[in-house]
């Protein structure tokens, strides 16, 4: 059996900016409000002509150049998005098109705002088993294109981005590796976050754009409970199967999705809050690439160091959650 390390990290965030004050011009909100309730002071949005799968390989070549490897060294990629750049084929093959590095296994994997853990626990699988050494994992979304502008509850919270990770076969005397991943998922819950059409249920047509059922729908207050129940029990599952205390751990990553989601998850299983990486205030919820921006924002800013014990959890629509703990 081997083991995984993060042998690199990167993130990309598109330059166009949306604060809250331009917010306030296009529905009934406040700076203020949106700031006390979610903490989210701006976010970014793509540009017309970019697509996910560009946002993607920016973050991927980052993440690449810090691993000190090039695209030939990748024989998986894993793309984590619910916004690729179309229905088919993949973003994942049309990122390794970008990335000329043909041949190599390519799929997307579609868990929401948990995309990323799934993604991690996917890739970390592989390399387990010996199947595979260096594997791209990207969270990559433009989710600003099905929001609705006009829904004040849902348009304030999100924006676009993407962050990568690249995970190799450790050394055998390595002990930055992967510990652990649990994931989960709720589907009985799976109406609190919906993008209603689309897909066979209901395709496109007239009556879809005329009801706005190409765009998100949530219901917020709900997602807020259930978000900080599951992370919180993800987080304490993944520190009792490693024996590991709430004292060692020197950072909690969570889903950016909102400070006092944060907070509360924080909260629910007494972890300092001081210990908990948030830069929702400068991106808002980015979906599936939250979680490595955050992180690769956090090493960057000297705040996570090699050797570390970092925990890495999410939720997102489903539900789906997960947690990832790791030495970094
Ligand atoms: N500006 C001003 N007022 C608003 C806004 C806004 N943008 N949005 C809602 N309100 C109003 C509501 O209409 C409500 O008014 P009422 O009391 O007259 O009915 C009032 O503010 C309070 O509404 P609440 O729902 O109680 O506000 P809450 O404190 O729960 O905050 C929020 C709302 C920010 C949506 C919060 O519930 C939340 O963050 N939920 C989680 C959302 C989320 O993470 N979604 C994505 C999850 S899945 C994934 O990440 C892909």
């Amino acid at each position: 059996m081997f083991r995984s390390r993060v042998a690199g990290t990167g993130h990309y965030l598109p330059l166009k900016i949306l604060t809250n004050f331009d917010l306030e011009r296009l529905v009934d909100t406040t700076d203020q409000w949106i700031r006390e309730r979610t903490g989210i002071e701006r976010r970014h949005v793509a540009a017309d002509d970019e697509v996910t799968t560009d946002l993607a390989l920016k973050a991927t070549l980052k993440a690449l150049e810090d691993a000190g490897k090039t695209p030939n060294d990748l024989d998986m990629i894993i793309f984590c998005t619910v916004t690729g750049d179309q229905v088919m084929p993949s973003s994942a093959c049309v990122l390794q098109q970008k990335l000329g590095c043909d041949r190599i296994p390519a799929f997307d994997l579609s868990a929401a705002c948990s995309g990323f853990v799934y993604g991690l626990s996917v890739a970390d699988q592989f390399i387990k088993t010996g199947h595979h050494r260096c594997i791209l994992i990207v969270g990559a979304e433009i989710i600003h294109r099905f929001v609705n502008y006009k829904d004040r509850e849902t348009c304030i919270l999100f924006g676009d981005g993407a962050g990568a990770f690249i995970l190799e076969r450790a050394d055998h005397d390595d002990s930055n590796v992967i510990l652990s991943t649990h994931l989960r998922a709720e589907g009985a819950l799976g109406d609190l976050f919906v993008l209603p059409a689309g897909g066979s249920k209901k395709p496109f047509s007239q009556e879809v754009l005329d009801k706005g059922e190409h765009y998100v729908r949530m219901k917020g207050r709900e997602i807020f409970k259930n978000a900080v129940r599951t992370m919180a029990a993800v987080c304490q599952e993944a520190l009792e199967h490693n024996k590991i205390g709430i004292d060692q751990v020197s950072w909690l990553v969570p889903h950016q999705a909102n400070w006092r989601i944060m907070e509360a998850v924080a909260e629910h299983f007494g972890f300092p809050k001081e210990k908990v990486v948030s830069v929702v205030h400068e991106m808002g919820n980015t979906s599936a690439a939250t979680i490595p921006v955050a992180f690769d924002m956090a090493r960057k800013d000297g705040r996570i160091k090699r050797g570390q014990f970092i925990l890495l959890t999410a939720f997102g629509a489903g539900l789906t959650a997960g947690s990832a703990l790791l030495r970094f």
